[in-house]
């Protein structure tokens, strides 16, 4: 599985991408206004530090905009993804992108039925949001295992990025039902890394080794 890293803060981005476990990173209209700066100096700085995919969002809400946007956003690099919303506009402009070979992925996806459509348009990722789901009592990662079996069913390329992670175990069950990329937030990133038993078991060691040279 892929990991990207949500989020539009450079530090966490550097920090993430050096412990080698990063292959892109998505951004979105809050993680921008978050970062303080604007979007294309943002993507920019990005493309600076990672080598691979990089998701920035359309603001326009007509398909027309949106492309306008998104041919200006795709001259920042050459790793870029436009990001759409999943709305028929929206999937106009999927149509249109996919035509014109620029990557796109599609966002604020919350049924199998939208990211079938989105695949159609022939969408290089769908971006469910598990997360948000939970939040309304729903189970999202039940979302992710749908849109694996439909892919396969019909031999969809588009990729499925589980977005909107909030947790290790988004993370694994995100791996177990097979997406293809999960993007995750840096501090749920840093606490994959953690087990209690590898620290136990490193400060025993670290413990014997200074003993052994008294
Ligand atoms: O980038 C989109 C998504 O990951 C947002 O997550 O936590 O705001 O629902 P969240």
């Amino acid at each position: 599985m892929e990991f990207f890293i949500d989020t539009g803060d450079l530090e966490e981005i550097k920090t993430a991408y050096e412990w080698g476990i990063i292959d892109g990173v998505t951004t979105n209209p809050s993680l921008v206004a978050k970062a303080g700066i604007d979007q294309k100096t943002l993507i920019t700085s990005i493309s600076e530090i990672v080598d691979g995919p990089i998701s920035a969002e359309v603001i326009s809400s007509d398909a027309k905009g949106m492309l306008e946007e998104a041919y200006e956003l795709a001259k920042i690099h050459e790793n870029v993804v436009i990001k759409l919303p999943m709305t028929k506009d929206g999937m106009i402009a999927c149509k249109q992108l996919s035509k014109d070979d620029i990557k796109t992925n599609v966002t604020l996806v919350f049924s199998a039925n939208q990211a079938l459509l989105a695949a159609k348009n022939g969408a290089t990722y769908v971006s469910p949001f598990v997360g948000r789901l939970d939040d309304i009592g729903q189970t999202g990662m039940a979302l992710i295992a749908e849109i694996r079996d439909i892919f396969d069913n019909y031999g969809y390329a588009t990729k499925i990025l589980a977005a909107s992670i909030r947790h290790c175990d988004h993370v694994k069950a995100s791996a177990l039902m097979a997406s293809d990329v999960a993007t995750v937030p840096f501090k749920v990133l840093e606490q994959l890394f953690h087990h209690p038993l590898t620290k136990i078991g490193l400060d025993k060691f670290m413990a014997d080794h200074q003993n052994a040279k008294k």
